[in-house]
């Protein structure tokens, strides 16, 4: 049967594979932020899953803003990456794992989560920049497969913490039932606190972030119980991102241990963190 390993929660600010492209990672700017991610990266590079659900949105770049389904899987059997404006970025294609992204499907729609499927897919940021953050030098091809998993985060109504949380859940006990002996790490990205736009544009909420960090590993539901307003007020119009780390917390078992967290402003406009937690399994 398969099995999670590992659950990453972490930022997918663009610039931040922009400077891993441009080889801008020891730059002054750059260096704390990388530095902060190389424990988490060595124990990754020694703990490698077969495949890496990635629970992410997509900002208006494959899912045009006439049609935005909630929640999305991709089934198909390889991404292309996006063509966000300035030519995708230079790493590999994202290989699908087209039989476990249809088991999740069947698997959510029987526990009552409509899942839209999604056949063709170019993966922006949301994607390859998390891929980035675990692997930085894929060479030709990424080490494991890809299920995406997208998320509305961007238009009203965006899903309720609380639902992101149960999809979670309901993806953890779908992946436990896949027949193959496989491997899997659940990816949550997005975040920590920022906003991009408007009055508030340039928001950065620390103490809101010090606490979802902490959260996130011991009181999910305490996360889970704020309300789509409460995560914009505290943490920006983009800062409900973090609903996505939630979708990788309820994924993992109650049987967790923090391997490796780090915090850092500003990346961008954002406060970006990454937190990696080993799965230990149901007692
Ligand atoms: C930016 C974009 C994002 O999607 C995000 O999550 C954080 C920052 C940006 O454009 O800076
Ligand atoms: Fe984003």
């Amino acid at each position: 049967m398969a099995e999670i390993i590992w659950g990453l929660a972490t930022s997918h600010v663009p610039s931040i594979g922009a400077a891993m492209d441009h080889h801008k990672t020891t730059d002054p700017y750059w260096k704390p932020l990388f530095d902060g991610y190389e424990p988490a990266r060595a124990w990754m590079a020694a703990h490698r899953p077969d495949v890496a659900v990635i629970v992410y949105n997509d900002h208006a770049n494959a899912v045009d803003l006439d049609l935005v389904p909630t929640f999305g899987i991709g089934a198909a059997g390889s991404y292309d990456v996006a063509d966000e404006g300035w030519g995708p970025r230079p790493v590999p294609p994202v290989v699908g794992a087209p039989e476990l992204s249809a088991h999740l499907v069947g698997e959510l729609v029987d526990d009552g989560f409509d899942i839209a499927t999604f056949h063709r897919l170019d993966v922006d940021h949301g994607l390859t920049v998390p891929l980035s953050v675990y692997c930085p030098d894929p060479g030709e091809a990424w080490p494991c497969a890809v299920v995406p998993v997208l998320v509305n985060v961007i238009q009203y109504p965006q899903p309720t913490a609380a639902r992101c949380h149960a999809l979670g859940k309901a993806i953890g006990r779908a992946i436990r039932s896949f027949p193959q002996d496989l491997k899997v790490a659940v990816f949550g990205t997005g975040g920590m606190s920022h906003q991009l736009a408007g009055a508030r544009a340039g928001l950065i909420n620390s103490e809101f972030d010090r606490m979802f960090l902490q959260a996130i590993e011991s009181e999910p539901e305490k996360l889970a119980a704020l309300t789509r307003e409460e995560y914009i007020r505290e943490a920006g119009t983009e800062g409900i991102e973090l609903i996505m780390w939630l979708v990788m917390r309820g994924a993992l078992s109650d049987r967790i241990t923090r391997v490796h967290d780090t915090y850092h402003v500003p990346a961008s406009n954002t406060a970006a963190a990454l937190a990696l937690f080993e799965d230990l399994g149901e007692a």
